[in-house]
């Protein structure tokens, strides 16, 4: 009995002594929640106020304008076939096929990223372009405002000549007006961290005072040239794949094409090339993923497929990942 009692009045002092501990234990987690919270309130005013700057920064680049051909049938079928199967303008995940504009990037935590409506309906951003707007914005990345545009690859349609850009233009304003508004980005948490991190903006990427490459239209290594700007975007200026900036971070990394025999596609031989870039298949039987547009290149036409792998040929060979 005394034994019981000793035992008892001890589990009982025993029971207070751990209320107290715990009463400290939970205090300190409760200053650690607070404090915690409070760092990552910083951190998220810090990314939003980096992102939002880098988005409102503004850059100024004179141009001329470019001659955009009216009533042209020849332009604007031309227009078309750059816009569905070159430069992938219409692609579902950008533009869309009706050029009304829609979600590029729309799922939290990246955020919203909106191409916008291109058409003249309501909504159009472009309605009161000038031709000089048209170039600076398609091939350097700047919007009439003096803002940088976002996401749009302006790098991969620099090298394009002025009567390719006319012609895209022109399809463009023979499409028939979409009504659809053309929305603000809104970025979550990681796109503001992608943002303020990473070369996102084509103008960074873009060397605005280069000579473009001068070639006609045809199946060889000159035209191949300018062609290849629609790759390197994603491929990388050297070609030799890796990450893609600003990319869908589910994505995987584009790969080597320059002609190194181990990691690129020194071993291919054209129609391993034909078939990757317009089936999307490569010679071991696998399907490449979709970020790769190989949907889109299955309409180029054979002249430029046969230009791009003639100059992919004289590209110095590298090891994969170098971009
Ligand atoms: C929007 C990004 C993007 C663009 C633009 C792009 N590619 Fe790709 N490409 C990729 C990705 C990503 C892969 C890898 C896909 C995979 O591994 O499933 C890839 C894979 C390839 C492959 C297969 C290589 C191999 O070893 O399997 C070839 C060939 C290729 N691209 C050529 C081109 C050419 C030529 C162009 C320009 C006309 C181009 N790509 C434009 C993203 C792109």
């Amino acid at each position: 009995m005394i034994i019981q009692l000793r035992d008892s009045i001890f589990v009982g002092a025993n029971v207070a002594d751990k209320k107290k501990k715990m009463g400290l234990v939970k205090r300190l987690f409760l200053f650690g929640l607070v404090g915690f919270l409070g760092l990552l309130g910083v951190a998220f005013g810090g990314l939003y106020f980096a992102s939002s700057s880098a988005l409102a920064e503004e850059r100024e680049l004179a141009v001329e304008g470019i001659e955009i051909p009216e009533d042209d049938d020849d332009a604007v079928a031309h227009g078309k076939y750059l816009v569905d199967h070159v430069m992938g303008c219409s692609h579902s995940d950008c533009h869309q096929p009706d050029m009304g504009g829609g979600a590029t990037i729309d799922a939290f935590p990246l955020g919203l990223v909106y191409a916008p409506n291109l058409t003249s309906g309501e909504g159009s951003v472009t309605k009161n372009y000038k031709p000089e707007d048209w170039v600076r914005t398609v091939r350097h990345g700047l919007k009439p405002d003096g803002t940088r545009a976002l996401i749009m690859p302006s790098e991969d349609y620099w090298s394009f000549p002025d009567s390719d850009i006319g012609a895209v233009v022109s399809y463009i304003k023979s499409l028939p007006g979409v009504n659809r508004e053309s929305k603000k980005h809104s970025l979550g948490p990681i796109g503001m961290l992608i943002v303020a991190s990473e070369p996102v903006f084509a103008w960074e990427k873009i060397d605005h005072k280069a000579e473009r490459p001068q070639a006609s239209r045809g199946p060889t290594e000159e035209w191949g040239k300018v062609m290849i700007g629609a790759c390197t975007g994603c491929h990388g200026a050297t070609l030799s794949g890796g990450k893609i900036p600003g990319g869908d971070p589910s994505w995987p990394e584009s790969r080597n094409i320059t002609p190194d025999e181990a990691t690129g596609i020194g071993n291919w031989e054209y129609e391993d090339f034909k078939n990757a870039l317009q089936k999307g298949q490569r010679p071991d039987g696998a399907t490449l993923h979709d970020a790769m547009p190989w949907k889109a290149y299955a309409g180029m036409q054979e002249d430029d497929v046969e230009a791009l792998w003639k100059y992919l040929r004289t590209v110095p060979p590298k090891t994969s990942g170098g971009r």
